[in-house]
C-alpha cells in the first residue's frame, strides 16, 4: 500500500520505517528540514534500538523516503498523523496547533476514498472536530491511537498488543476498517486483538491507558511513602502485592517516579478535558497522582542532602542517568536530570553521566558538569545517586570496584533498582526509595 506518514517525531519516524518494513510504500513528511535530511540518510533523530537499521533497510530499498514537501502524500491512499500534541505553555490542556495543521495541510492533496488515519494522543472529541474537514474531500478520518514505548518502539509498533482504531458509523466505518486490516496485515496475521470503535471511545483508550500506568506508578509510590514512616520495605510490598494476578508486578517500581513525553503531559491534558466536559471530579485523582509523582523527587533530594554531613553544598555529588528512563536519549520531564538540576541549586558540584542522554541534558542544562566515561564521573565523588536504571549502573556496576573510584561511600538509589545487600556488604551506606 502507498502510506504517507505527517510528522516524523518519535511517533512518526518509527511508525513510518516499520511500515516500510512490511512492505508498504512509505513517504514521511515533516516540516523540519535538518531532521529529514537525517531520515533520508538513514540516520535517527534520536536514539531508539533498531531504528537505524529499519531505515537504512527502508531507504534502500527504495521504499521509505522523506521529504518535507507536503505534495508528496498525493500520491499515498492512507494518510497518518503523528504529529506532537505537547502540553500548552499557558495551562495544562493539549496544544492542538500541529494536529490542526498538518490535517489543514494535507486536506488539498486528498482524494475520495484515502483514509486519514490520526495517531497522536488528543482530547476526546478532537476527531469528531477534525472529520468535518476530512469528510467533503471524500478521504474518511479514523483515530488510531498509538501505544509505543520508547526503547521498545520498534517491535511495539510492528507487533503491538493491540490494535484500536476509532470510525464513522456504516459503511464507511467498515470500509476503513478493512483498509486498517491491509495495512496491519501482519500483526493480524498473528491475532493481535483489534478493537473497532467510535471517535470517543478510540482517543480516550489512549489516555486512559496513560493514566490508569501513571496511577499504578503513583500507587506503589505513595505505598513507598508509608513505608518510609513505618520501616517497611515497598520493593517486598510491591513483590508481594503482584503476586495477584489482578494486580500484577509490571510498573509497581517505586522510585523517583513517571517522566517522558507522555504520561505527565497525558494526565494533565485528560484532566484539563474531563474539566471542559464538566467531568473534572471524574479524574481529580490525576491530580493527586501528579503531585505523588512529583513529591518522589524532592524526596530523592532529601536523602541525598540528609545523607551528607553538613549538606550538598560543595560536595561532589556524581547523578548516574539523565535519561527518563533506560533505553531512551529522551529527557522531556526527566525526573533523572530534575534531581540533578535540583542537587546543583543546593550547591553541590554536580556530574552528570549517561551512555546516550548527555548531549540532549547538555543543550537544556548546560550549567551541570558531563562525564562520558562512568568510571571518571564516579572519581572522587562524595554521592553517588543512581537516578535511571541503565544496565551500566544496575548490573554491571560493581560495587567494591566502585568504592575504589570514589570518595565517599554513599549510595542513593532512586530507582531501587541496585542489590542493596551487595552495596552494603562493599562497605557502602546504601539508601532506597520506601526501603529502611
Ligand atoms: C508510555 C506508555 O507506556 C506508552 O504505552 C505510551 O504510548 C507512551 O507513554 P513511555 O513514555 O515510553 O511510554 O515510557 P514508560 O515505559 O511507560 O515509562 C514511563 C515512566 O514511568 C518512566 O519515567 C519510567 O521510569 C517510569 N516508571 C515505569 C516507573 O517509575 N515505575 C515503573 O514501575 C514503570
Amino acid at each position: 500500500m502507498r502510506l504517507s506518514v505527517i510528522g516524523c517525531g518519535y511517533l512518526g519516524a518509527v511508525h513510518a520505517a516499520a511500515m516500510a518494513s512490511i512492505g508498504h510504500e512509505v513517504v514521511g513528511i515533516d516540516v523540519d528540514q535538518r531532521k529529514i535530511d537525517a531520515l533520508a540518510e538513514g540516520k535517527a533523530p534520536f536514539f531508539e534500538p533498531g531504528l537505524p537499521e529499519l531505515l537504512t533497510e527502508g531507504v534502500a530499498s527504495g521504499r521509505l523516503r522523506f521529504t518535507t514537501d507536503l505534495s508528496a502524500a498525493a500520491d499515498a491512499t492512507v494518510h497518518f498523523i503523528g504529529v506532537g500534541t505537547p502540553q500548552q505553555k499557558d495551562g495544562y490542556a493539549a496544544d492542538l496547533t500541529y494536529v490542526n495543521a498538518a490535517v489543514d495541510g494535507l486536506v488539498p492533496y486528498l482524494k475520495p476514498g484515502d483514509i486519514v488515519a490520526g495517531k497522536s494522543t488528543v482530547p476526546v472529541g478532537t476527531a469528531a472536530t477534525l472529520a468535518e474537514r476530512v469528510t467533503p474531500t471524500g478521504a474518511t478520518l479514523v483515530w488510531n491511537p498509538e501505544f509505543l514505548r520508547e526503547g521498545w518502539a520498534v517491535q511495539d509498533t510492528i507487533a503491538p498488543d493491540r490494535l484500536v482504531a476509532g470510525v464513522p458509523a456504516g459503511e464507511e466505518g467498515e470500509r476503513a476498517a478493512d483498509v486498517l486490516r491491509e495495512v496491519y496485515h501482519t500483526a493480524i496475521a498473528t491475532d493481535t486483538p483489534f478493537i473497532i470503535t467510535d471517535y470517543a471511545t478510540a482517543e480516550l483508550v489512549k489516555v486512559s491507558a496513560n493514566a490508569f500506568l501513571a496511577t499504578k506508578i503513583s500507587f506503589i509510590n505513595a505505598m513507598a511513602e508509608i513505608a518510609e514512616v513505618t520501616g517497611a520495605d515497598v520493593t517486598q510490598l510491591a513483590d508481594a502485592i503482584g503476586h495477584d494476578a489482578r494486580i500484577g508486578r509490571r510498573f509497581l517500581g517505586a522510585g523517583i517516579g513517571f517522566g517522558g513525553g507522555c504520561l505527565p503531559k497525558d494526565i494533565r491534558a485528560f484532566s484539563a478535558r474531563a474539566e471542559e466536559l464538566g467531568r473534572g471530579e471524574s479524574v481529580s485523582f490525576l491530580r493527586e497522582v501528579d503531585a505523588i509523582n512529583l513529591r518522589r523527587r524532592d524526596r530523592a533530594v532529601q536523602l541525598v542532602v540528609s545523607s551528607l554531613e553538613g549538606g550538598v553544598y560543595g560536595k561532589k555529588i556524581t547523578v548516574l542517568g539523565a535519561a527518563f528512563k533506560p533505553h531512551s536519549d529522551d529527557i522531556r520531564d526527566s525526573p533523572a536530570l530534575d534531581v540533578a538540576v535540583r542537587l546543583r541549586g543546593l550547591g553541590a558540584d554536580v556530574t552528570v553521566t549517561d551512555p546516550e542522554a548527555i548531549e540532549n541534558s547538555r543543550r537544556i542544562h548546560p550549567q551541570l558538569t558531563y562525564v562520558h566515561d562512568r568510571d571518571e564521573a564516579l572519581t572522587g565523588a562524595d554521592a553517588v545517586v543512581v537516578v535511571t536504571e541503565w544496565d551500566e549502573y544496575r548490573r554491571e556496576l560493581d560495587p567494591a570496584y566502585a568504592a575504589t573510584l570514589t570518595k565517599g561511600r554513599i549510595v542513593i538509589d532512586g530507582r531501587n533498582c541496585l542489590d542493596a545487600g551487595a552495596w552494603r556488604a562493599a562497605g557502602w551506606t546504601y539508601y532506597g526509595m520506601g526501603r529502611p
